[in-house]
């Protein structure tokens, strides 16, 4: 559990360097007590679970991914297309994450060019990595030398699939805009891998796949691999940590995106861990607002108000 002390002053003077990003309807930017706060995004591509929370004021901002895309009812590319242009359309001007499904760059590069034609407010989404585990002959650099050309042709890109601080480096080199570290996907990999017997760490990282240095231990060469040094449970959080220490330690302006969330409680970590995005399925941003407390203090409160009714 991060505590909020773990959250750095950096992190505050990070966002404040950030572009402003409130505003009006018509794109205007507003004055704001929260001007620099982590944007809130919505992880889905089912418009009726996007606008109530874009007319609430909840979101500004939707990232998709093929599977939002099948689960909202696309199963042809044409029919995908027609919802993508539906939520675009509807979020302009805030940011839509929308997924490359070719796997050959040039191919890429041209899809891309299509989906960034949708509207001013798309962000192409790269997948970083995993490549090979397609099809072996694959360069595993494809993402990365995708994202660049996208770079070069002032396509705005979110790197997808981040697992790890290298990898959002990588991607934050090559010219992306966002990093989406799917925080719940390590946090669920870690609950049902990392091994209780171990010293905490990043188990992805298991001691088997590492050399110990002469004179180390399980402990050094386990360890080295989680930079803040966690208790084991929190990793999924840790890895936003991670990330946004090292791209504050360079100034890289590349937004961290937090992705893949599972609960409510992740969310709160995430703003503790300095994330710049957090992008969050729709169920749990719907459930943000109500806590077993706030309901028993609202039914007192609705109670005791009935004496001054006349
Ligand atoms: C990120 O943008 C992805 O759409 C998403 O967060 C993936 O989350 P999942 O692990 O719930 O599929």
């Amino acid at each position: 559990m991060l505590r909020p002390q773990d959250i750095h002053y950096s992190a505050g003077q990070r966002r404040a360097a950030m572009e402003v990003i409130n505003r009006t309807p018509e794109g205007k930017k507003l004055p704001h007590p929260a001007a620099h706060a982590p944007r809130i995004f919505a992880d889905t591509a089912t418009l009726d679970d996007i606008r109530p929370l874009k007319e609430g004021g909840i979101i500004n901002g939707v990232t998709t991914n093929p599977t939002l895309m099948k689960r909202a009812g696309a199963d042809s590319w044409d029919s995908a297309m027609k919802i993508m242009q539906a939520i675009v359309d509807y979020m302009a001007p805030d940011p839509v994450s929308l997924e490359l499904t070719e796997l050959e760059p040039d191919k890429m590069v041209e899809q891309a060019k299509r989906l960034a034609a949708v509207g001013e407010n798309v962000v192409v989404k790269v997948p970083t990595g995993g490549y090979r585990a397609i099809d072996k002959s694959l360069d595993p650099f494809t993402g990365l030398k995708v994202m660049r050309r996208l770079w070069e042709l002032d396509i705005k890109v979110n790197a997808t699939l981040i697992f790890n601080s290298t990898q959002a480096f990588w991607a934050a080199n090559a010219g992306a805009s966002y990093v989406s570290p799917f925080l719940g996907r390590m946090a669920d990999y870690l609950y049902k891998n990392d091994d209780v017997e171990r010293p905490p760490g990043n188990s992805l990282y298991h001691i088997e796949h590492h050399k110990i240095p002469a004179g180390g231990t399980d402990k050094v060469a386990n360890t080295s691999y989680v930079a803040l040094d966690g208790p084991r449970k929190d990793s999924g959080v840790r890895l936003i940590h991670e990330i946004v220490a090292l791209f504050n330690t360079y100034r890289i302006e590349t937004e961290v995106l937090a992705a893949s969330f599972r609960n409510a409680v992740q969310v709160a970590e995430c703003l503790l861990a300095g994330a710049d995005i957090l992008t969050v399925p729709a169920d749990i941003l719907m459930g943000v607002a109500d806590h077993p407390l706030s309901d028993e203090g609202m039914v007192s409160f609705v109670d005791d108000s009935k004496v001054f009714d006349r």
